[in-house]
């Protein structure tokens, strides 16, 4: 949602902060601020815009100070202006703070300040930390109590660090991601690892309910009683390294062109757990698979070769709706939850419903340190690198390469599933970018795409969709393709492109008879096919592969045509506007 660092060393902070929060832009980018600690006072620059157009106006790197705090938001509580942009100081401007996550009870919390005549600049939830913290210290005159006290009334989910007028530095987790990272020249603590990957391997992970104190002599640790905690300090995966966009124009399109690689690390050093996992899903009474956004598009997907293949029954769930639905979770169930981050709000929130009924959680997780991985029975990790780009690209074949592996299992081996093979022949989907330029070119003044498949490929359709609409911000809509008739039929016409999902398998034939009725309305079709037709105004050729693989290997010309679209229509593939990488707040 928001991204938070805080630094403390030898360097100078405020280039460090702004490079940090540059790699962390993906987590929210409607403003961005720091301030640091020199001469005995806190200095605050902020601004709406992403990190390099406020840096080149307001040259945040330019700050003096080697101890600071910086943030990138993405607006809850109040409007994009820059009084609402972090890091907000207290009244006395002695304590400034940045904050992920929501307060839930700011409004009751900011009228008690007020009263105790605290000012207020912002429409934020956030500032009640900074006049709360203000408050504490100057009644105990001690960092340490003026933290427990402070997190003693905060309702909510949140991490947030403060920087104090005494050169201290302290940060607090509540249900909201933070790390901890210890360089040869200073210490940093950041939401993600990518805050800091360019300057330290070495990091410690905060448990839920714990808070963080630094100066330039050390780091204490603390839970939310007050007691003294330690941690291991673990060396993080080089694969970190991979968070540079090296030769590629954006994260999107590396991301997307990284695929043939990904899908075959998902899961792979988990073989004993896949084992295990289709075992326990095997003697399970009911079989649940949740997520968010992409990660639910994925469940479809699990439903469908679940079903087909294992011949088991399960059931797939929006994990914001479970709170509102009736369920059936008990304790011989199981949940699998799907999430690239692994801090979702909504999924982590379902998992929390599921578990408070006895039922057992696997995660399908790409942040194998996250929340989810933390709440669950056992993690598979999708091992596909940090996916910057807003829009998950290869997070959802990652899913997918695991959810097929777990299938395979299930069903003895029935799929004969070789990635290698699919890495191969996805390679081939992403040879020839020209044609799909081409289209995209077309695409740019569109209004609404329709995105058509049968089986399978309905939830391939649903994907496309999501990405279409995230990068290019056209309306676009999944339909499966037996139900056109019963409705959608009546929106065709010459304003509309149909993209056809329709490989030469069992779904082909009544697939081309939709395409046809759809284009004796005049609309324009887009085939994604192994097979051409005279139907398709444009043919998008995929390679033949078997029947059940063709939705790791569909989904990529339409990732790529959404991207190039994007571009077409000079939109931020990126950063799609008024997204947020990971959605940890409800
Ligand atoms: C996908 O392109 C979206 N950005 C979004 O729908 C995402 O998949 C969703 O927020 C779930 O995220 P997660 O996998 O990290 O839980």
């Amino acid at each position: 949602m928001c991204s938070i660092i805080g630094y403390i060393g030898s360097d100078k902070a405020a280039p460090v902060l702004v490079q940090g929060l540059k790699r962390m832009e993906y987590r929210g980018y409607d403003s961005v601020g720091i301030a640091t600690f020199s001469d005995n006072q806190i200095l605050i620059k902020k601004g709406v815009g992403k990190v390099d157009q406020v840096n080149s106006t307001s040259k945040l790197d330019t700050l003096s100070g080697n101890i600071g705090i910086g943030h990138t938001r993405w607006a809850t509580h109040g409007g994009v202006t820059s009084a609402n942009a972090h890091p907000h100081s207290s009244s006395s401007s002695k304590i400034a703070i940045v904050h992920n996550g929501i307060i839930d009870n700011f409004t009751e919390l900011k009228k008690d300040l007020q009263q105790k005549g605290f000012l207020f600049k912002s429409e934020t939830d956030s500032e009640v930390i900074a006049n709360l913290l203000q408050y504490e210290f100057d009644q105990t005159k001690n960092v340490k109590q003026s933290m427990l006290q402070t997190i003693g009334q905060l309702v909510g989910n949140y991490s947030f660090v403060a920087v104090f007028n005494d050169g201290m530095i302290a940060a607090a987790r509540f249900h909201e991601p933070l790390i901890v990272g210890i360089g040869k020249e200073g210490y940093f603590v950041s939401s993600d690892v990518l805050g800091f990957v360019g300057h330290t391997d070495q990091v410690i992970y905060p448990d839920n309910r714990e808070f963080v104190i630094i100066n330039t002599r050390g780091i204490q640790m603390f839970d939310f009683d007050g007691n003294p905690v330690r941690h291991q300090i673990t060396k993080i995966s080089k694969e970190f390294a991979d968070s540079y966009k090296g030769e590629y124009a954006h994260y999107t399109i590396k991301e997307i062109s990284e695929q043939p690689g990904t899908i075959l690390k998902a899961g792979h050093n988990t073989k004993i757990e896949l084992d295990l996992v289709a075992n326990l899903i095997k003697q399970a009474k009911n079989i649940f698979i949740t997520g968010s956004g992409t990660s639910y598009n994925a469940a479809l997907v699990a439903k469908h070769i679940f079903s087909k293949y294992a011949k088991l029954k399960i059931e797939s769930l929006i994990s914001s709706e479970i709170p509102y639905s009736p369920n059936f979770f008990d304790n011989q169930s199981i949940l699998i939850a799907l999430s690239q981050s692994g801090e979702s709000a909504d999924v982590l929130e379902s998992v929390n419903i599921a578990q408070n009924d006895g039922t057992k959680i696997i995660s399908i997780v790409n942040m194998m340190t996250s929340s989810l991985a933390n709440m669950s029975s056992i993690s598979i990790g999708l091992n596909c690198g940090p996916e910057i780009g807003v829009a998950a690209t290869k997070s959802f074949t990652s899913q997918l390469a695991v959810l097929y592996q777990l299938t395979d299992k299930l069903c003895g081996n029935c799929l004969g599933l070789d990635l290698n093979e699919i890495s191969q022949t996805m390679s081939k989907t992403l040879l020839d970018h020209s044609k799909i330029i081409d289209i995209a070119k077309q695409l740019k003044n569109v209004s609404d795409i329709y995105i058509l498949g049968r089986g399978i490929h309905y939830p391939i359709a649903c994907e496309a969709s999501l990405k279409i609409k995230e990068l290019t911000y056209i309306h676009a809509e999944g339909l499966p393709g037996g139900e056109l008739k019963h409705g959608p039929l009546a929106l065709m016409d010459s304003n509309v492109y149909v993209i056809i999902i329709n490989p030469y398998d069992s779904t082909y034939a009544n697939t081309l008879t939709s395409a046809h009725e759809i284009k004796a309305r005049g609309a324009k079709i887009i085939g994604i096919s192994d097979k051409p037709s005279d139907v398709y105004d444009f043919w998008v050729q995929i390679p033949t592969i078997g029947e059940a693989f063709y939705s790791l290997i569909e989904i990529i010309p339409i990732q790529l045509l959404a991207y190039y679209t994007a571009l077409e229509k000079n939109a931020d593939p990126d950063y799609p506007r008024n997204l947020a990488k990971s959605v940890t707040v409800k």
